[in-house]
């Protein structure tokens, strides 16, 4: 088999990861006096000796989020299969712009996307696309619905508009929209910040009051963002009661459910993210709770026209569309020239079935529980409230950045603080590994309870 070799190469490397440090030491300094003592580009080296070197370096100086004991920032454990399929795709280097330049690779990503819209209760008719994040793939739905909600938009821009759109989301929302607000034009005071309840999630009244002063003050609202899964606490903003709000005022009802999507897969999870199916826009990473490599997000839209219109683009140097039903990703998409994102998650999707998918996220919400609880006996007090893997968490006299420090120093586990509501920082973990067990997390708890 021609993938044995990378096949056993990984499974090295897991177990090599798993035995050894998770947090570097080193500064850019000493990385930069290594690179300019060896690379000066002027002789060739031998490949096997340069890929050594850099094996080295990434062994030795980088945080290391494959580490069962790594509960971070939505960064996963990667399965072998969408290893292989990386590798695969750099081999063949499809060119995913046009359906008619790569046919195979184009319809394999049809294929599995066709898969996760229907689990998210979205109708046949939507479209969909793999994308380099979660933040390209909010970067289309806030365009998309600005398409939609303001025609004039594409031709003429935000200064032909005469009204100013705004858009809905909490504090605990992702900082992309800041960013995409700004790059839009919409600009970043666009952003209206709503307030949360105790449970970190949307407090609907807030909504509707800004909402209401909005539309008083001239403003045009048009879009409401509910995150399925902070960043932060792992919070899910109430999304029946917002699609119904979104309906009631017409407003574009977009989901970011960039790491907590994966729960639709879960018969034991998916009712939580109840109310989805009704969103105009999804965005779900691939690359978080899916396990595979970055970057592979994905973005679902209802509304195809609107994809259409948003994305459009003609010119005489692209291969002329094929017969058929077929849209030219270059045509649908923010990108352009498109590598073969999605073969990652149709490879590991195809190894593990279904069924060990569910197997993977239900494991990693048990081990959060297992966190959670484990936490808790050892006298932290948990402040966060989340059916997901996510524990924020914190005790009296607490110095966060100490006790990391600490954590990091004894090599015991990779955690990081985070401020919820803008409060205190307190501690948050993240299981994001499937490879995480009972007793990783247990050992882990013991030894924290030792630097208190
Ligand atoms: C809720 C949420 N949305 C969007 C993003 C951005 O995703 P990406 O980093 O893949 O661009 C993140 C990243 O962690 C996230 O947690």
């Amino acid at each position: 088999m021609a993938f044995d070799e990378v096949r056993s190469l990984a499974v090295k490397l897991e177990s090599d990861i798993a035995n050894g440090p998770i947090v570097p030491t080193v500064t850019p300094h000493e990385i930069r006096r290594h690179l300019a003592a060896r690379y000066d580009f002027t002789n060739p080296i031998d490949l096997d000796e340069v890929v050594a070197d850099v094996e080295t370096m990434l062994r030795t100086w980088q945080v290391h989020v494959t580490h069962p004991r790594y509960f971070g920032l939505f960064n996963p454990s990667v399965t072998v299969a969408s290893i292989v399929a990386d590798a695969l795709v750099a081999m063949y280097n499809p060119q995913l712009a046009t359906w008619r330049t790569s046919p195979a690779a184009n319809e394999i990503e049809r294929h599995t996307l066709a898969w996760l819209q229907d689990k998210f209760g979205l109708p046949p008719t939507a479209i969909a696309s793999f994308t380099s994040g979660g933040a390209e793939a909010n970067l289309s739905a806030v365009i998309v619905a600005l398409t939609r909600a303001f025609p004039d938009y594409g031709q003429q821009g935000l200064r032909g508009l005469p009204v100013s759109p705004t858009i809905y989301l909490t504090g605990e929302a992702h900082h992309s929209f800041r960013k995409i607000a700004h790059m839009t034009g919409l600009g970043r005071a666009a952003v209206r910040t709503v307030a949360t309840d105790h449970r970190l999630t949307m407090d609907l009244g807030d909504l509707a009051r800004r909402v209401a002063a909005d539309r008083r003050d001239g403003c045009a609202p048009f879009m409401v963002v509910g995150t399925a899964g902070t960043t932060g606490a792992g919070a899910i903003d109430p999304l029946p009661e917002l699609a119904r709000f979104c309906r009631s005022e017409d407003l574009w009802f977009h989901v970011d459910a960039a790491w907590g999507g994966a729960a639709i897969v879960s018969p034991r999870l998916k009712r939580h993210l109840a109310g989805i199916e009704a969103a105009h826009s999804i965005t779900c990473d691939a690359h978080k709770w899916f396990s595979v490599p970055m970057g592979a997000g994905m973005f679902f839209c209802r509304h195809r026209e609107a994809v259409d219109e948003a994305f459009r683009a003609e010119t005489s140097y692209m291969p002329g569309k094929t017969a058929g039903p077929t849209h030219d990703p270059y045509t649908t998409s923010v990108q352009w020239s498109r590598r073969f994102i999605g073969l990652k998650l149709f490879l590991a999707l195809a190894e593990h079935g279904e069924s060990g998918y569910v197997e993977m996220i239900e494991h990693q919400t048990r081990m959060g529980d297992v966190l959670r609880g484990a936490l808790q006996r050892a006298g932290w007090r948990v402040v966060n409230a989340t059916p997901l893997p996510l524990v924020c968490f914190t005790r009296d006299g607490l110095d966060t950045a100490r006790f990391l420090a600490a954590l990091y120093q004894r090599q015991i586990a990779w955690m990081s603080e985070v401020r919820l509501a803008g409060g205190e920082p307190v501690l948050r973990a993240c299981v994001t590994s499937y490879r995480t067990t009972e007793s990783d997390v247990e050992w882990v708890v013991r030894e924290m309870g030792k630097l208190v």
